[in-house]
């Protein structure tokens, strides 16, 4: 046995013990990824080897934030891949206008960006008030950020290019005030949002939603996961209701690929067929 299969028990031990002890299960993580992310807690923690960090996690629980922290890659921006707003604009905005009221789940939503794009989408044509959006996360640091609406000064830039691009059609400045180094966005923009902890892999379905957006999360889990969670996205959708995935992520080969149809393949929108 060499060193990487020994690397690969501690790792298996490690998750075991976290599921264990937490409740959070990363089992089912793509495993280079969790390699990686394992390999970059350890000096963090003051651990030579895996097997050192598993008793700390085990006694210690201040270990545990640091190591969600690192397993939770929070990066995302405000109309990022501004084409796939454009078309939600464009495709799924007029269908979800029949409705009397929208109800929509962000999952994986970081620290909110993406939330409050779809807002300020909502409010311009006019489908904010009939919305509620839920828009949840894993990670409870990452939820107070999105909770806050504040973002750095320097994002700015391309946060109006993004809503530019996306078709927006308004000043993006209309929708936050500068304060010092940071933007503080729009109060109103934050009445239909309720933001909640919600775990993918262990969290149960989200009823009755005619919109889920989920993008840049799926391609973290392995293939088991990602169908796992697919299926809970199925089973939160009205029949008719809409599904949009990031642009690495895809139902092609999935275990609910013929639950739903696609609406635009490029922007991974795709939306449901069966009750
Ligand atoms: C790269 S961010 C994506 C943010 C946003 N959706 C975007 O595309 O800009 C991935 C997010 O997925 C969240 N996440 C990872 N595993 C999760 C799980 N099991 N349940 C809920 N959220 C999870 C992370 O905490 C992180 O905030």
């Amino acid at each position: 046995m060499n060193r990487t299969d020994i690397e690969n028990i501690e790792i298996n031990l490690l998750l075991e013990a976290i599921f264990q002890r937490y409740g959070y299960d990363f089992r089912r993580y793509a495993r280079a990824s969790i390699e990686r992310r394992v390999r970059q807690l350890l000096p963090k923690c003051g651990c030579a080897t895996i097997s050192e960090l598993i008793p700390k996690l085990l006694y210690d629980e201040s270990f545990f934030a640091p190591l969600v922290h690192e397993f939770s890659i929070t990066v995302s921006e405000m109309f990022r891949d501004p084409t796939v707003y454009r078309r939600l604009r464009e495709t799924v905005v007029p269908l979800l206008k029949t409705y009397p009221f929208v109800k929509i789940w962000h999952a994986g939503c970081a620290s909110g960006e993406e939330v409050y794009s779809l807002a300020i989408l909502l409010q311009e044509e006019g489908l904010y008030d009939r919305a509620t959006i839920f828009a949840t996360d894993f990670n409870d640091a990452a939820l107070d950020q999105a909770r806050e609406g504040i973002y750095a000064l320097e994002t700015v830039q391309q946060f109006t290019a993004n809503y530019q691009q996306a078709g927006g059609i308004r000043s993006f400045s209309e929708y936050y005030h500068a304060h010092y180094e940071a933007i503080a966005l729009d109060e109103a923009l934050k009445r239909n949002i309720t933001f909640a902890n919600h775990n993918l892999v262990t969290d149960g379905v989200f009823g009755e939603m005619h919109l889920i957006l989920c993008r840049n999360v799926l391609i973290y889990f392995n293939k088991e996961l990602q169908n796992r969670v697919l299926q809970l996205f199925r089973d939160s959708l009205v029949r008719g209701g809409f599904l949009c995935l990031g642009s690495k992520e895809s139902l092609l080969f999935s275990a609910i690929q013929t639950d739903l149809k696609p609406i635009d393949e490029q922007a991974r929108i795709y939306q449901k067929t069966t009750a």
